[in-house]
């Protein structure tokens, strides 16, 4: 087991199971989530899940019951992993255990800020090969979340990806709250474009709005603009927004 240690009340816990613990920090060790981390805003353990296999091969995974193709990780080993580092299912258990696996539910803005303004912070089990094996799963009372809809190679990257959501929504990691309220999906829709010098490029300009210093013409400006790459981009969000807001435009 390896971690940095936290550094203070106000530090964000996220203990990582993992079969490839030096795949960590990895990206979440740069820029923003990287200063945050060294700042002791997030702590980070890796816990390597082979080191609570029992057998003299250090077993983590055995062929799927049933048949079929890929190994299936045990469940007596992850049960090992899972109560050694988040404690024992039940109401003692501090932090959530999130399990990141195609099938799960999709990740959204409004459990990232959920997990992000939990004290206890997360404990996030990576699987491997097929997957993990279910009995476990329910078990442990696990929450099982999807990044997206494709497959990737394992739950690290998928990992990476929830925690850096998380993290930069910690108070003192993003410069200023506005920088994430007006952003995609806080307020249903995709944001609006930006722009910056030159004011004239490659023959394309600047919408002349953004450059009358009108404050509320911007704003409505940005709106509309959020509205319509919205509706062209994501007719499942536009479709919600519309249910929210009456807004008649199909
Ligand atoms: N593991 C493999 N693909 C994944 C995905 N899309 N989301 C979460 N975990 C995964």
């Amino acid at each position: 087991m390896t971690g940095l240690d936290d550094r203070g009340d106000n530090c964000w816990p996220v203990r990582v199971l993992t079969l490839f613990p030096e795949m960590f920090p990895g990206l979440l060790g740069q820029s923003l989530a990287g200063r945050a981390l060294e700042k002791g805003i997030w702590s980070l353990e890796t816990v390597d899940i082979r080191g609570f296999a029992r057998d003299k091969h250090r077993s983590v995974d055995d062929t799927p019951f049933g048949g079929g193709p890929g190994m299936v990780m045990r469940p007596d080993v992850i049960d090992a992993a899972v109560t050694e580092t988040a404690g024992p299912p039940g109401a003692g258990r501090q932090t959530p255990v999130i399990y990141l696996t195609p099938r799960g539910s999709l990740l959204t803005q409004a459990r990232v800020r959920a997990l992000a303004a939990a004290p206890s912070g997360i404990t996030v089990l990576c699987g491997r090969y097929e997957g993990v094996d279910e009995r476990v799963l329910e078990a442990q009372a696990v929450e099982q979340i999807c990044i997206g809809d494709y497959v990737l190679s394992g739950g690290e990257p998928a990992a990476m990806v929830l925690i850096d959501a998380c993290v930069r929504l910690l108070p003192g990691v993003v410069g200023n709250d506005e920088t994430t309220g007006e952003e995609s999906f806080e307020r249903g829709l995709l944001e609006y474009p930006h722009y910056t010098r030159p004011a004239a490029w490659q023959d394309r300009v600047v919408p002349e709005v953004l450059l009358s210093g009108h404050h509320e013409k911007v704003r409505t400006w940005r709106l509309a603009e959020a509205e319509r790459v919205t509706r062209e981009r994501r007719p499942d969000l536009w479709a919600q927004y519309r249910r929210a807001t009456g807004h008649r435009q199909e």
